[in-house]
């Protein structure tokens, strides 16, 4: 764990936002007087007593009586603890959360440290596979490789593509010259130890995609082969600075590029990212093979308002669109939005993009099934709704799911769909 945050930061960043927009971009606020109201997030009402004040910064709701500041607020509508509210709204102003050196706890200190580390020679790595595409006699094949693929060297150098050069021992020749370098080197996962404790490179022969946090720290790295070898993408393991099941890539890059991002593309893998990035799509996310994850879900919904996925058009695609549907509807706070992109048979969206072109690609994206629609029309499936049975057993499938929805007027439109279907 990180040391305290210092009082005089979050008083300054709570100076530095605005509550009326903090609330606003979750629950539409209308101007009443000098104040803003709505109906409240925190209780189910019809008519509005949800009132924030812009001169006090604070909000109250008459009905339930919920009252606070912005990060109040954030902890209790995305539910947060203090830290990751502070963090949120940190990331929502553009400033760094500083954390207090704790004199009283050195393991937390010496723990920092460590982590601090390893973005460190992460960042090293990654420098030098970027200068290992430019430079290496054999780098040649690898940027031929991207050229093949569509990618041009604006694009590579956007997404800080790498080459891991051929042989066992490059980066640790280049970066492991103390016993403390390579021992930083072995914990990034860079460096592998055999049984007899030699030590050798992770990544061979293979173009580097480095994988970047929220804050733009290269996290871990993904190596493609040039050919068909076996396996086609190696990953960095699981270290205490990345840990797979939660990092989107390409989320950061998307982020750069656009201030007010309207929706972010969900997709599978690190070329369909970049290629859609080629064509101008610079706004999809890869969860990098594995499921959609609740804490994809969080980051996503921290940053966009809605959230479009990506499937293949057969029954694996359809098993991962059932699941990614399990894991959202829990999220689906009011204002937030879902959708389900089916893409044709034996296609990906780096193969799709690349043959139809960016405009016929976000024609798809804006066709897209809602939540919604594909939720009842998947459970319908192979049902005759117009008898008792066949409506008893869709409302048998749903029922359990819309259980899970949180509450707010999307829960209750969800139910009514029900009812009505
Ligand atoms: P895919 O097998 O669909 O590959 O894996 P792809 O993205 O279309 O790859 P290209 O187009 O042939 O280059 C999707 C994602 O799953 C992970 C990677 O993140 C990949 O981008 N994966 C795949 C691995 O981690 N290891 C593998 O061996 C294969
Ligand atoms: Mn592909």
């Amino acid at each position: 764990m990180a040391g305290r945050i210092p009082q005089s930061f979050i008083d300054n960043l709570l100076d530095r936002v605005d509550l009326v927009e903090i609330v606003d971009r979750r629950v539409k606020l209308r101007k009443s007087g000098k104040n803003y109201s709505a109906c409240c997030p925190f209780h189910e009402e019809k008519t509005p007593s949800f009132t924030v004040s812009p001169d006090k910064q604070f909000y109250y709701c008459f009905g339930c009586g919920a009252s606070g500041n912005a990060l109040g607020f954030l902890m209790e509508f995305e539910r947060l603890d203090f830290p990751r509210a502070v963090q949120s709204l940190a990331d929502h102003a553009g400033l760094e959360v500083p954390r207090e050196e704790s004199a009283h706890d050195p393991r937390q200190a010496a723990r920092a440290e460590a982590r601090q580390n390893l973005y460190s020679v992460m960042e090293a790595a990654n420098r030098f596979y970027q200068l290992q595409l430019r430079q290496h006699p054999q780098a040649g094949r690898a940027r031929d490789y991207l050229k093949g693929r569509g990618l041009s060297g604006e694009i590579a150098r956007d997404y800080d593509l790498g080459f891991a050069p051929p042989g066992w021992t490059n980066l640790l020749d280049a970066l492991g010259d103390t016993p403390a370098s390579r021992e930083l080197l072995t914990e990034a996962g860079l460096l592998i130890a055999k049984d007899d404790g030699k030590l050798y490179d992770r990544f061979r022969d293979r173009v580097m995609f480095p994988i970047r946090d929220n804050r733009g720290r290269v996290i871990a790295f993904g190596g493609r082969v040039l050919g068909d070898d076996k396996p086609k993408y190696l990953n960095s393991p699981e270290t205490p600075i990345f840990h797979k099941g939660r990092e989107l890539y390409g989320l950061y890059q998307a982020r750069k590029r656009h201030r007010h991002l309207p929706r972010m593309l969900v997709v599978e893998g690190y070329m369909d990212v970049v290629a859609l990035a080629q064509h101008g799509i610079g706004w999809a996310g890869a969860t990098l093979g594995t499921a959609t994850s609740e804490e994809h879900l969080q980051k996503l919904f921290r940053h966009v308002p809605e959230v479009v996925f990506c499937f293949d058009g057969d029954d694996a695609g359809r098993r991962a669109a059932t699941r990614a549907l399990e894991t959202c509807l829990p999220a689906m706070i009011d204002g937030r939005q879902a959708r389900f992109l089916f893409l044709p048979e034996g296609e990906d969206p780096d193969t799709l993009v690349r043959s139809e072109g960016a405009a016929a690609f976000e024609q798809r994206v804006s066709q897209a099934l809602p939540l919604e629609r594909y939720l009842f029309d998947s459970l319908s499936t192979g049902l005759d709704l117009a008898t008792m049975e066949g409506r008893a057993r869709l409302s048998k499938a749903a029922a359990p799911l819309l259980q899970t929805l949180p509450d707010g007027v999307y829960r209750s439109l969800m139910f009514q769909e029900l009812g009505r279907l």
